[in-house]
């Protein structure tokens, strides 16, 4: 029996409709009660798609996942897997421990050591919040004195976690397809308006750590590999018009000839050693043209996975067919908890059932 957590318009849609497709037993979880832990006694595995912008999940799930590993359940997105979602710090040090190639980052704590490395720095670089998706908290720092006053900025007041309502308005016209999207999109402004209030209220501030990385220019997309247990699927996002930033921009380039699949290596690579059931990499190239991992997240958008005409293996082989991403993990997640009673049974301990 595996649990999920129901949240209409994540992955959970997709958990929930094949498992009474096949039959799968499955129970819902609110994994965000207070009873989370006894609502998972007896479970082997549970699924719960977290978002980074949602308070609510944010402030428990890490620590809810880890626990219930304790429990003995198999959980996707396990601890391996999302201890570093949404934290660009956290995948810096994680990245450079792996000795994986991560474009040269450097963080700062404490505004004299950041003011001083700003002084000997060339420039552009870029700068980022740790968190945020779609480019929104990232930007070209052209001068020396924008990035003193990033610095000031960043240990005074800082910065919201939440980019203003009307960032990349331009995206959103680019990628308005027709008169009705645009008229529902009109109609929907209200009420997105009201509920990007509340957010960026309930959002922290982000303050008191300052985050460049190199500018690795020429990159006129971004190549994004997605990893999920033995299998990669590959798309490229083409920059927003005049913007060196492809997160976001709407425009997907689907031709598995033209990924470098020296990309779909080091993401093979990297995600096994870092232990992960799933996780999306973006590339760029370097002045050497070598490939450089510029983020990492175990959530994504699986429409987008979805519309790779197929995936490659471990062996490089190409396998055509268009994959559910969500299927996939669940598939994957099941494996893990055959495995894990298997084991249990031979060494006659029961899994999921260890706490009160
Ligand atoms: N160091 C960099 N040099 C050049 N372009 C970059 C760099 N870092 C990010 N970008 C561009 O900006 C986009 C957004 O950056 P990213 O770190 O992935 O933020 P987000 O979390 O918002 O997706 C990337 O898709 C890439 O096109
Ligand atoms: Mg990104």
């Amino acid at each position: 029996m595996i649990g999920i957590h129901d949240r209409p318009g994540s992955f959970s849609d997709r958990w929930i409709l094949y498992c009474t497709d096949k039959g799968i037993p499955f129970r819902r979880v609110n994994c965000l009660a207070t009873d989370v832990v006894l609502q998972c006694k007896g479970l082997d595995g549970l699924l719960w798609h977290w978002p980074h912008d949602d308070p609510q999940h944010v402030i428990v799930a890490r620590q809810v996942i880890t626990a219930l590993e304790m429990q003995g359940l198999s959980v996707f997105p396990n601890v391996n897997t999302c201890w570093h979602f949404d934290d660009k710090i956290a995948q810096k040090y994680l990245l450079e421990s792996i000795g994986a190639p991560l474009i040269p980052t450097w963080v700062f704590t404490n505004k004299g050591d950041a003011l001083r490395w700003i002084e000997g720095a060339a420039w552009p670089k870029v700068f980022k919040l740790r968190c945020g998706a779609g480019s929104a908290n990232v930007r070209l720092v052209h001068s020396r004195s924008q990035a003193i006053a990033l610095c000031r900025q960043a240990f005074s007041s800082g910065f919201p976690a939440v980019a203003g309502y009307l960032t990349d308005m331009q995206t959103r016209a680019r990628t308005t397809r027709n008169a009705h999207e645009f008229w529902q999109r009109l109609a929907r402004a209200p009420r997105s308006l009201l509920k990007f209030m509340a957010l960026r209220r309930q959002m922290h501030w982000e303050r008191g750590y300052i985050y460049f990385q190199e500018f690795l220019p020429g990159n006129a997309f971004d190549t994004r590999i997605t990893i999920i247990g033995d299998r990669a699927f590959g798309f490229m996002r083409a920059n927003r018009p005049n913007d060196f930033r492809a997160s976001g921009s709407g425009s997907i380039i689907y031709d598995p000839e033209k990924i470098d699949k020296r990309c779909v290596e080091i993401a093979f690579q990297v995600a096994d050693r870092m232990g992960t059931q799933s996780l999306s990499f973006d590339f760029l190239f370097n002045q050497q043209h070598v490939p450089m991992i510029g983020e990492i997240s175990y959530s994504y958008k699986s429409l987008a996975v979805h519309a790779c005409e197929g995936h490659w293996d471990r062996e490089g082989t190409w396998h055509a067919g268009h994959v559910w991403p969500e299927e996939a993990i669940l598939e994957d997640l099941l494996a893990s908890c055959r495995q894990r009673t298997q084991k249990a049974g031979s060494l006659n301990i029961s899994v999921g059932s260890s706490v009160g």
